[in-house]
Formats: structure tokens, sequence, C-alpha cells
């Protein structure tokens, strides 16, 4: 076993912090079971106490001992685990699960990562790792190591190199009826619905299933402007497909016009657009499809205006 796999597995064991990839973005794990564990997460993200974080497992067995699966939970996962896509089900009682990380709520959310080094760190570990994103609350996700401010805070950090997709797991809430989409992200809505039937969008007409889903996610350094299709002299841009780009810096989600791409690219772009002294960051249209409305919804949260 590589010795830094050793070593996250046993800085786990002993409370620690673990920063680590997936193939959505970088997650920042303690063991879901010591409070004092879970406690340092939401220290050095200073995150809100109401917003819960996921339970990462290993596999379905394990899974199954922390939540109450139904038979669409079950076939979900069959189909889609492990893999980006993150199932809300009622915690059981006997979870070994600290209540900080469920935010004393009485459901979880289940996710089962597919990226290799995470699987390795989750199955040499045992247990249940609670991990959020690898950013400081309202700062951008992290899918590169070197971008994870909480490394500083890490006892180990796995270097996976680049997320594959770029954008956190879609999250379906099976705990109440009907199933609903709380988060979009890479497993979208037309895929999960032969699997849910009768799946709402985000906010249909619900309450408020998590108060984590109400924050303003991604709070940029600098404002951004959506849908344009002209630029300022003064403005960076960040934009999409084939289209002639102004303003002074630019970036280009995918030249393509590859929605899976500028997923990949969204959080490395934007961070780039942010560290130069440009006023504003001006964004073109974005598809509203497939992955586009889990980029679109990313897009929305950080000007405020949000969906979620
Ligand atoms: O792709 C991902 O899901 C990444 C990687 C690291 O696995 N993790 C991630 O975690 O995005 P985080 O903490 O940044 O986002 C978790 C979201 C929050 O919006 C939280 O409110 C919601 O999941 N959540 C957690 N438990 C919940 C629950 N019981 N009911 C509803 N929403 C829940
Ligand atoms: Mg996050």
């Amino acid at each position: 076993m590589p010795s830094l796999l050793a070593a996250a597995i046993e800085a786990l064991n002993c409370g620690g912090l673990v920063v680590f990839p997936t193939e959505t973005v970088y997650g920042l794990g303690a063991d879901a079971a010591n409070p004092e564990s879970v406690a340092k997460i939401f220290a050095v993200k200073g995150r809100p106490r109401e917003n819960p974080l996921i339970i990462h497992c290993h596999s379905l067995n394990l899974a199954r001992t922390i939540a109450d699966f139904n038979p669409t939970a079950m076939k979900l996962a069959e189909h889609f685990l492990p893999g980006p896509l993150t199932i809300v089900l009622p915690l059981k009682k006997t979870a070994a699960i600290a209540a900080q990380a469920v935010a004393e709520l009485k459901t979880v959310a289940i996710r089962l990562p597919s990226h290799p080094l995470a699987a390795e760190l989750l199955r040499g570990f045992g247990r249940a790792v609670a991990a959020p994103s690898a950013n400081v609350s309202g700062r951008l996700s992290p899918t590169a190591a070197a971008a994870a401010p909480t490394t500083l805070a890490a006892d180990v950090v796995l270097d996976g190199g680049n997320c594959r997709l770029g954008i956190e797991s879609t999250i379906i809430d099976l705990s109440d009826t009907p199933p609903r989409v709380l988060r979009p992200g890479s497993v979208t809505i037309d895929e999960l619905e032969p699997f849910a039937p009768g799946l709402k969008p985000i906010g249909a007409g619900a309450g408020v299933k998590a108060p984590g889903m109400l924050a303003r996610h991604y709070a940029p350094s600098k404002p951004l402007r959506l849908n344009a299709l002209s630029f300022a002299a003064d403005e960076a841009v960040l934009g999409f497909g084939d289209c002639r780009l102004g303003g002074i810096c630019r970036r280009n989600l995918s030249p393509k016009g590859d929605l899976a791409a500028a997923a990949a690219n969204l959080y490395t772009m934007l961070g780039q657009l942010e560290a130069t002294d440009c006023a504003r960051i001006a964004v073109s249209p974005i598809p509203n499809l497939g992955v586009g409305v889990a980029i679109n919804n990313r897009l929305k949260r950080a000007v405020g205006g949000g969906d979620a």
C-alpha cells in the first residue's frame, strides 16, 4: 500500500482530516462516527452547523447500516453507484454517525465515489467518512489538490490530479415523496427518472429539505454577469462554444460546445478569472441541457439568484 494512503487511513483513525480526490471535486474527509473529527470539518470550512455533510461509504453494505434503502434507492444504487450520485434517505437509529455530521437531521446523504483513490481510502478505513467539498464555505470547490485551501489544515493530502467531472454530485432525496433532485449534477434528471417515477426537479414547490441548500453556495470575489452576448473592455470573459470573446482576459469552457468538458473546467477557469484584476466576470449562455443544468445552477447560485 502506498505510504501516503496508509498515512491517510491512519489520520482518519486518529481523528484527523484528509483531503482526497473524487470523480466530482476534492473532499475534506473525517471519521463520520467521531464527533470531534466532524467538528473539525465545520471549523476548518467555516461551515454553518445546520448544513449537513455527505457520508461517503466504500460499499452498499456499509451504506445500508447507516440508511434505510427503499426499493427505489436499491435500483438507483445498482445502476449508478459507485458514481456521482448522492442519495438522501432516512437515517437508521443504530447508525454509527455523529449527530453533527448530519446536522441532527433524521435523514442522511449517502455517496459511494468511484474515484480509485477515494475508493481505496474508504476501503482501507473500512467505516463511513463525512466529507464536504474541500473549499472554505462560500468559495469555489477544488477540482485539483493544490486548489483546496483546506489542505493547510489537513493531516494528509492525497493528490489524484484533476477531477474528471469537476462539478459536485447530483443529490436525489428519497426520504420523502415525491422523490426530488436537490442538487443537479453529472447524473441528469432524465437518467434518474426511469428509476424514480414522478421525480421532481429542484425547487418545484418543495419546502427546504436541508438548510444548506438555501445558502448562496459559491460567492465569487467579483460580480458575475450571466448570459452575456457582448463584453465590456474591463470584463474577464468565460465563454462557451464557438463564440467571439471580448474583454481582456478570457477562457473558453469548451470551444467545441461540449457540456461535460465545460463542467470539468468550470471551477478552475472561474478561479483563474477571479485572480485577474478585471472588474467583473461575464459568462456566455450555457445550454440548459444535460449537465448544463448543473452548470447553470452553480452559476445562478453564485450570483445569488439561485433556484436552490
Ligand atoms: O460531489 C460531492 O458531492 C462532493 C464530494 C467531495 O463528494 N461533496 C460535496 O459536499 O459536494 P458538500 O458538503 O459541499 O455538499 C453537500 C450538500 C449540501 O448542500 C448539504 O446541504 C446536502 O449535501 N446534504 C447533506 N446531507 C443532507 C440531507 N440529509 N438532506 C438534504 N441535503 C443534504
Ligand atoms: Mg460544497
